[in-house]
């Protein structure tokens, strides 16, 4: 079973679009340079911002023709082959393709409202393609909206980016809650929250420092942490060039965060040792 990454939280602005982005171009280049036989990895964007096809596309104007709208959509008998048709490799790397994101999303919700089996209108088609793929990684818009629910009911590992901020952590539970009620109310099985990834962390703040502190700490929350990002401007930099982090300066403190993060996924999904620069 391919490994389907989502990155969610409902909070906004909180890096589930960088985060996903530079996992996906991040687990490319690890596992080629592993030595995997596949190492193609998708991206899906479900957030109508489209903000993740924009930097790994360098387009953001896909529609009712090209995008995951189109897939959503579609005949469910055809769905497989039309989102096989939306695909779009990334400027980023050959191995990155894209399901991008439209800005027609925004109404889809209401359009599949009450539609029997619309949660399940990403899942089915996905899965008949995953095979192709070592991996995939979806991003979410920050709401738990039918979209996210698409998402997480395609996923396997949620990972949930927060900002170390006291209001941004107190919320934590009720995410993590929400994704255990998909896995068991849905019955979707295969979904589990694989981690907490702590974002824009300013080790200088010393607020910054204390949640980091109190996560490891609490019982429930300690366990998950998978990842510390620290703040850093080659982020944002990265973002106005349409670039990754670590294309945008391989050397920067967020490129290095997030290669070991890829690392341990890698290390994860191939039960190996893989060396991550
Ligand atoms: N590690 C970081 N250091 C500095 N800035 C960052 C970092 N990660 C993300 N940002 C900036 O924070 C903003 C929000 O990031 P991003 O778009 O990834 O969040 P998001 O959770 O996807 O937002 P939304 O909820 O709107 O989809 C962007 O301007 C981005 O450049
Ligand atoms: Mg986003």
């Amino acid at each position: 079973m391919t490994r389907t990454f989502v990155l969610t939280n409902h909070k906004g602005g909180v890096g589930k679009s960088t985060s996903a982005t530079n996992i996906a171009y991040g687990l490319v280049g690890l596992l080629r340079r592993s030595g995997a036989g596949n190492c193609r990895v998708l991206l899906v964007d479900t957030d109508s911002q489209a903000h993740a096809s924009l930097v790994t596309t360098g387009h953001k104007d896909y529609g009712a023709d090209n995008s995951l709208y189109t897939v959503l959509m579609a005949d469910r008998k055809e769905a497989a082959n039309v989102l096989s048709n939306c695909l779009v490799q990334s400027t980023w790397d050959d191995d990155l393709h894209v399901l991008p994101a439209s800005p027609m999303l925004e109404g889809a919700e209401r359009e599949l409202m009450g539609v029997a089996g619309a949660p399940y209108r990403l899942a089915e088609p996905l899965s008949r393609i995953a095979s192709h793929y070592a991996a995939i990684v979806i991003d979410t818009r920050p709401s738990f909206s039918l979209m996210t629910e698409m998402g997480l009911l395609a996923a396997t590992d949620a990972i949930v980016p927060v900002e170390p901020r006291y209001l941004e952590t107190v919320g934590l539970l009720s995410v993590i809650s929400k994704i255990n009620e998909i896995r068991e109310g849905w019955r979707h099985p295969h979904l589990h929250v694989s981690g907490i990834l702590v974002t824009k962390m300013d080790t200088r703040v010393k607020g910054h420092k204390q949640l980091l502190d109190e996560l490891k700490s609490h019982t429930v929350l300690g366990q998950l942490l998978c990842g510390v990002i620290p703040a850093n401007e080659a982020v944002s930099y990265s973002h106005h060039h349409h670039l990754s982090v670590f294309n945008y300066d391989p050397k920067a403190s967020a490129s290095k965060a997030y290669a070991q993060m890829v690392g341990k996924l890698v290390r994860e999904m191939t039960g190996q040792k893989a060396s991550v620069s």
